[in-house]
């Protein structure tokens, strides 16, 4: 059977991840080839009500129990829906994966980068994505975008300086891996970063010996 290709995509909020995994999408289905687009938390039927308590902001929830959930989310989601469409071949494309955890509950919250990669070990056997896209913008310009649509979920409302590091973090995990990651400026037109994302993907690919 033919293995398809994981493909994550990571970033502050606001970074136009949504935006960009449309395009590319697009592109390659017209190109004929099968794709999937997924999203983390909550693309299950138990995923939809995990999400719902993580990103209430009235809820209070313990930072581990956070973790825990985000995990519980993500072990749902592989065996329900991304490890079935890789195993048919597909290209799966999901916003959001494992490095949010990292950069959000490790970077952001504080919660020890050892321990959810031992988790990660334990309960994922660190399956991780082929490739990972990086939308990086700084926090400034992703939050007031995010303000103009009124997003309002858990994070948003969260201070600068937490966002400041899940950047940061975002960018200290991408320079430990770079065979897996391409890092890309957000800050730029829609239509010229989706270029680059395409072209560099496709180099990429090649690599993986996935040619389209
Ligand atoms: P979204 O706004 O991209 O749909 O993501 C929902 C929020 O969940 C976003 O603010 C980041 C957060 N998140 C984490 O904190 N940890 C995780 O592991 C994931 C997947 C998302």
């Amino acid at each position: 059977m033919k293995k398809g290709v994981f493909i994550t995509f990571e970033g502050i909020e606001g970074a136009g991840k949504s935006t960009q995994i449309e395009i590319l999408s697009e592109k390659l289905k017209k190109k004929g080839i099968k794709t999937l687009t997924t999203f983390e938390p909550g693309d299950t039927e138990l995923g939809k009500k995990i999400r719902d308590l993580l990103l209430n902001p009235s809820l209070s929830i313990n930072p581990l129990s956070e973790l825990l959930l985000y995990f519980a989310d993500r072990l749902q989601h592989i065996e329900e829906k991304i490890n079935p469409f890789l195993s048919q071949g597909f290209v799966v494309i999901c916003d959001r994966f494992t490095d949010s955890t990292l950069a959000y509950q490790g970077y952001g919250r504080g919660i020890s980068i050892e321990l959810i990669t031992t988790l990660n070990k334990i309960l994922l056997n660190s399956f991780k994505p082929d490739i990972t896209i990086l939308l990086d913008l700084s926090p400034e310009i992703g939050l007031e975008r995010n303000k103009k649509i009124k997003k309002n979920d858990k994070f948003e409302l969260e201070t600068l300086p937490f966002h400041n590091r899940v950047r940061k973090g975002f960018l200290q995990i991408a320079s430990t891996d770079t065979e897996r990651f391409i890092v890309i400026d957000g800050n730029r037109g829609i239509n010229e970063i989706a270029t680059e994302i395409y072209d560099k993907l496709k180099e990429r690919l090649k690599k993986l010996k996935y040619e389209f």
